[in-house]
């Protein structure tokens, strides 16, 4: 990857093949659904060619080269995220398929491990489903109870109400880093430390604040941490789960298969450590793999540099459309959350509108953006979402505009 000592967008944009080329209508791409899925630069693009065109095989199984090679490749990569997030060690990361899998797991195996009947699982009013269901269905079988950290008046996480709704039966605190339709977030450190005060573990989805809001899992308390390959500029299909060593020794398989245990008998298995433990089966190889490469290229780019940059777009936008009658955003204040605006416009349906930019070449989302409750909240069954990624400009946040000023002539609001 060439240096970006002192990064541009311009330099960012050039390492992402997808913004060379207009779309096939010919239009300028301009791609603002990153809170979704964000595009991917060459070296992730390479990584993975590399890996199947140079050594590709089956991972922890081959003692011969291309074996050895791709293990090699994958501790190298699992130590790029203990780095990320700041654990303790590599073999506190576990590959999963994203960052539903990786709760998933955690609501089956620990939520199993530690629910009983009356015990509490705290959530907020601003999870993603994915935070939601898993809980809700390891609620059905044990008998435990969900309840709900509300929202104040500005869309943010209410932490006084956290604070009274904890209690000695509250056993899991699961939370989004930050909201993917508001952008809002959530004091990480204060929360964890609200948790362990009356013994539940704390556990931070970071699908959309591991970039936004680099975790340091230690120094923070976070318990158990999830996140998406897919959304921090690396591959889909992999996804990362951390947790505390002690925690990981203590928690039971969520699948059995190939490479998670120790010795099989024909009435009983024993387990590996973890990770090894939690990855049952063949893993995502080649994606968990050029994971390395998106982590590479964020932290050469630089945190803080993509803090500004973002927040430059996120400011301009909501400027821009705070001034665009009937327009309606649904969030914090600019200075109090992430790159995300969700928004109505009056007189248009969110499918509509978001289908009007696309004519501009706009790519945003609309709907409930896997957030349902949270939008029975907002009052409104949809939202368009803008999300901005680091290889986002200020002129395609003046285009998203320029675009909602066409959509509203043509749906002849203007
Ligand atoms: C906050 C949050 N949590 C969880 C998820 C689920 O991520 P994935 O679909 O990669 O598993 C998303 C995806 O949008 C998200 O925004």
């Amino acid at each position: 990857m060439a240096s970006l000592s002192l990064p541009t967008v311009e330099s960012i944009r050039e390492q992402f093949p997808i913004l060379q080329h207009p779309d096939s209508h010919g239009r300028d791409v301009v791609y603002l659904d990153n809170g979704a899925s964000t595009q991917k630069p060459q070296c992730v693009i390479d990584k993975e060619v590399e890996v199947y065109t140079k050594y590709y095989a089956n991972a922890y199984r081959g003692v011969y080269e291309f074996g050895q090679r791709i293990d090699d490749e994958l501790e190298l990569s699992r130590e790029s995220v203990r780095d990320l997030i700041g654990a303790e060690s590599k073999e506190e990361i576990i590959f999963t398929a994203g960052t539903t899998m990786s709760l998933n797991l955690l609501a089956y195996a620990w939520g199993s491990h530690v629910l009983e009947p009356g015990d509490e699982i705290i959530l907020s009013r601003m999870e993603h489903h994915a935070n939601i269901v898993p809980w809700q269905l390891i609620a059905q079988k044990t008998g435990a109870t969900i309840r709900y950290v509300p929202l104040d008046d500005q869309y943010r996480f209410d932490e006084q109400a956290f604070e009274q709704i904890l209690n000695s039966r509250t056993k899991i605190v699961s939370l989004t880093g930050m909201s993917n339709v508001l952008g809002a977030t959530i004091p990480v450190s204060q929360v964890a430390e609200a948790a362990h005060s009356v013994g539940a573990v704390f556990i931070l989805d970071a699908a959309q604040s591991v970039l936004h809001q680099p975790a340091d899992v230690m120094k923070q308390g976070v318990d158990f941490l999830a996140f998406s390959g897919h959304k921090i500029y690396g591959p889909s299909g992999v996804g990362v789960l951390y947790g505390k060593q002690e925690l990981l020794e203590q928690m039971p398989p969520f699948l059995g298969g190939g490479h998670m245990i120790d010795q099989v008998f024909d009435d009983h298995s024993t387990w590996a450590a973890a990770p090894a433990k939690f990855e049952a089966g063949t893993l995502p190889i080649a994606q968990a793999i050029a994971l390395r490469p998106a982590i590479e290229f964020i932290k050469e780019i630089d945190f803080d540099w993509i803090e500004k940059h973002e927040k430059k777009l996120l400011i301009r936008a909501t400027e821009q459309l705070q001034e665009i009658p009937g327009l309606k955003i649904y969030g914090p204040d600019v200075s109090e959350k992430g790159a995300i605006v969700s928004f109505t416009l009056e007189g248009a349906h969110p499918q509509d509108l978001a289908f009007l930019l696309n004519r501009h070449g706009v790519c945003v989302r609309h709907g409930h953006h896997c957030a349902m409750p949270l939008h029975e909240i907002l009052g409104v069954s949809a939202t368009v979402r803008a999300s901005f990624g680091l290889y986002n400009t200020v002129e395609e946040v003046d285009k998203l505009t320029e675009a909602i000023h066409q959509a509203r002539k043509k749906l002849r609001l203007a």
